[in-house]
């Protein structure tokens, strides 16, 4: 275990460079093993979680090179074993894309049952699976990994019980090689999507998407190798633009994109946060006392759920009560005890408050809270669970009273590069333990 020892009282000022973004970069290292031609990404974030796929893909027989700073040659002139390797497969949630490539590649895909990733829901794949079984796969269980075969992927007409946007990514990379036409209805629309869509686009694919979520792919016989510029991370964007107005701060994030933030900053705006888009980036600052909100997390274009935890910090901060719901994952509130030791005043409920009526509203998981603020937050010992709340115990022992004992600081640096070397620059006062 890593473990930061951090006094808090220190507001974040200065500037940063967001990193490009961890849910392309994974998925598009995957991507390029449709093709036995190079690819090249630039702006490639240097986190656990793009060593951990590298990894991966390696044991299937990619090559990784890194000819310049931020920038990863990835080329897989054969694919040499079809099964990915228990260990590695539980690591992170990549594995099942292997789907694509394995079987276009070698007609057998073999991936292990357990997936790693955040524990913020059961997180199941049988998406994933009801879509390839559509385009003519077989899919069995044996023991404890999925053994999927097919002579040649055929298009087909798939609708996904919700818009999840890993299924959307690995059904995408299935079609775009498959025979014929593949329709997938109730499509995610993420802009890593879209991003992973125009950078199939210059490899050769061929795909048509619609207001109405529908995606349409014709297949092509080859893809060839092609160069792309990573998007930045939307998510360490607004990690950060928290992390600025909790802490009283003033942080200018370069490289943050408009585009990809527009409910975030809506939403920033409405609690009272200030921010000011610039041409290369957005500045994130407190300009006054904060206001409670009623908000939403859903699939994009709505509020991201991996900006909750950070806002939800952030609404401890505002005056009045705030209510959130989570949509799109079941137990997304399981970092919200470790910010009531810390002083935070919220209370979770397993009803749907303040939105629609969700997915989950006949469960017993505590998808809404209700947070009251303003309340000072004072240093705790606590040990981060996953990397979305692990950011977020960052931020409260920052602008807490006092020393805080954060544990189990490599999930967050899953996602977030040079966490250190960035917060110290933005002044947090950061102790390794020994
Ligand atoms: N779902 C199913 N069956 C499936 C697939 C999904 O029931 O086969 C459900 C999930 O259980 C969940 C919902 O659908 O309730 C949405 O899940 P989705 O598939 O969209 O999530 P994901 O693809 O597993 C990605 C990101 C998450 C991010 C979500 C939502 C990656 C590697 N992960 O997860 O990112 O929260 O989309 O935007 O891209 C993170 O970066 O910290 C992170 C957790």
């Amino acid at each position: 275990m890593h473990t930061w020892i951090i006094e808090g009282g220190s507001p974040l000022r200065g500037e940063v460079k967001v990193s490009g973004a961890k849910n392309s970069i994974t998925k598009l290292m995957v991507m390029s093993m449709l093709t036995s031609e190079p690819c090249l990404f630039e702006n490639a974030p240097r986190i656990g979680d793009s060593l951990i796929t590298q990894e991966i893909c390696e044991a299937l027989g990619a090559r990784f090179s890194e000819p310049g700073d931020h920038v990863l040659h990835i080329e897989t002139p054969e694919i040499i074993r079809s099964d990915v390797p228990q260990e590695l497969g539980t690591r992170n949630r990549l594995a099942i894309m292997m789907l694509a490539p394995l079987l276009h590649r070698t007609g057998e895909a073999i991936i292990p049952v357990a997936a790693g990733g955040d524990r913020i829901g059961p997180r199941p794949v049988d998406f994933h699976l009801e879509g390839y079984r559509k385009m003519g796969a077989h899919v069995e269980i044996r023991g404890d990994a999925y053994h999927v075969t097919c002579d040649r992927l055929i298009g087909a007409e798939i609708e996904l019980p919700f818009p999840s946007v890993t299924t959307t990514e690995n059904l995408l990379l299935a079609a775009t090689l498959a025979k014929g036409r593949t329709f997938i209805r109730n499509a995610a629309i993420e802009p890593e999507i879209m991003d992973m869509m125009m950078c199939l686009q210059k490899m050769g694919a061929i795909i048509d998407y619609s207001a109405d979520r529908t995606l349409v792919i014709e297949g092509v016989e080859s893809l060839s190798g092609t160069t792309h510029t990573l998007m930045p991370d939307r998510i360490v964007a607004a990690s950060l633009a928290c992390a600025a107005v909790a802490t009283r701060g003033d942080v200018f994030v370069s490289g943050a994109r408009q585009a990809d933030m527009i409910t975030f900053l809506n939403t920033l705006r409405r609690v009272g946060g200030k921010f000011e888009v610039q041409d290369d980036g957005i500045r994130f600052y407190y300009g006054g006392p904060l206001n409670s909100i009623a908000l939403e997390t859903h699939v994009h274009p709505g509020f991201m759920t991996d900006w909750q935890p950070p806002f939800v910090l952030l609404l401890t901060q505002a005056n009045g009560m705030s209510v959130v719901h989570e949509t799109v994952f079941e137990s997304r509130f399981g970092y919200v005890d470790e910010l009531i030791k810390m002083g935070a005043d919220i209370a979770l409920y397993d009803t749907c408050l303040g939105g629609r009526k969700c997915r989950f509203r006949f469960s017993n998981y505590r998808h809404s809270c209700v947070i009251k603020g303003p309340v000072q937050l004072h240093g705790a010992e606590i040990t981060v669970p996953d990397l979305r709340a692990g950011f977020t115990y960052l931020i409260a022992a920052i602008l807490a009273r006092g020393c805080s004992t954060i544990d189990g600081i490599e999930h967050i640096e899953r996602g977030y590069e040079d966490l250190e070397g960035m917060l110290r620059s933005l002044g947090a006062q950061i102790r390794t333990a020994a």
